[in-house]
């Protein structure tokens, strides 16, 4: 696992577009998984002010709440038209989000996994992370080596997912979510995080033990997954100026280290 810390939000979410950008040029059939939440916003406002060429490239989202429908503009489907599909030249049909009103939802899980293999498996995965350290929406204990499932959501999502809903009573109990294995499967890994809010969390996840209890750990484990994050996220990490001096003089990061262009 790498750590790279940015001055602030649109700084994180600009390297994170970066990042997708060069290898989205190097292989435009690119599979790549993605992630909703208000974290991501700026990433895909700056992947559309790009003009990349996704024609080729086919997307997974890691989850979907269950009883909304694809048309409900709090189901992960409408906010993702919205933020990203709608603004860049994908093909909608290569765009892949569980169905949260399957009649059988073990067997859309199943689908929804053979439609992953079928497809190459996972090239570049992008995350967010909840306050509970969920990855897609792997609350506490959901077991590390998971596949996509249906999993209840616990208190803590649902009070930070409540004012989408007007009130956590509101927030749907269950969600279809992408399991950890299914995640750590993915060539590509980065996640991220932003704001004073994700700073302890992150502290876990990053530099603490590995547990069920935060899925977000089990990425401790994975080949090549990067946690970027701007300072306020980065605020309970002990390890800053190590990760600091990464991004400032390893040659990995040097073509990132310029000025963006679009
Ligand atoms: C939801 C999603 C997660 C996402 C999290 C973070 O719970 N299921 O995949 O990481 O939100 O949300 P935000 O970016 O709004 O903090």
């Amino acid at each position: 696992m790498e750590v790279i810390i940015r001055p602030d939000a649109p700084a994180a979410a600009d390297l994170v577009a970066r990042i997708l950008a060069a290898d989205l040029r190097a292989k435009p059939d690119l599979v790549l998984g993605l992630a909703t939440g208000r974290t991501m916003d700026l990433l895909y406002d700056r992947l559309a002010q790009m003009r990349l060429d996704f024609s080729h490239c086919h997307t997974f989202n890691l989850d979907e709440y269950v009883g909304l429908a694809p048309t409900d503009p709090r189901s992960y489907r409408a906010s993702m038209n919205k933020a990203l599909f709608d603004r860049v030249n994908i093909n909608p049909d290569h765009t892949h989000v569980p169905n949260g009103l399957a009649p059988d939802l073990d067997a859309e899980c199943l689908r929804y996994e053979n439609l992953i293999a079928q497809s190459g498996g996972i090239d570049f995965q992008l995350l967010g992370i909840g306050q509970s350290g969920h990855i897609g929406f792997n609350e506490p204990l959901s077991a590390l080596q998971s596949r996509t499932r249906v999993k209840a959501l616990s208190p803590t999502t649902a009070a930070q997912n409540a004012a989408f809903f007007g009130g956590a009573d509101k927030v749907p109990r269950r969600a279809i979510t992408m399991g950890v294995g299914t995640i750590m499967e993915s060539r590509r890994i980065v996640l991220l995080a932003t704001g004073p809010g994700k700073a302890e969390i992150i502290a876990q996840a990053v530099e603490g033990p590995i547990t069920a209890m935060i899925s977000a750990t089990a990425l401790q484990l994975h080949r090549r997954c990067v946690v970027v994050v701007d300072n306020a996220a980065a605020a309970a990490l002990k390890e800053q100026e190590y990760y600091r001096w990464i991004f400032d003089n390893e040659p990995e990061w040097e073509p990132f280290r310029r000025p963006s262009t679009l």
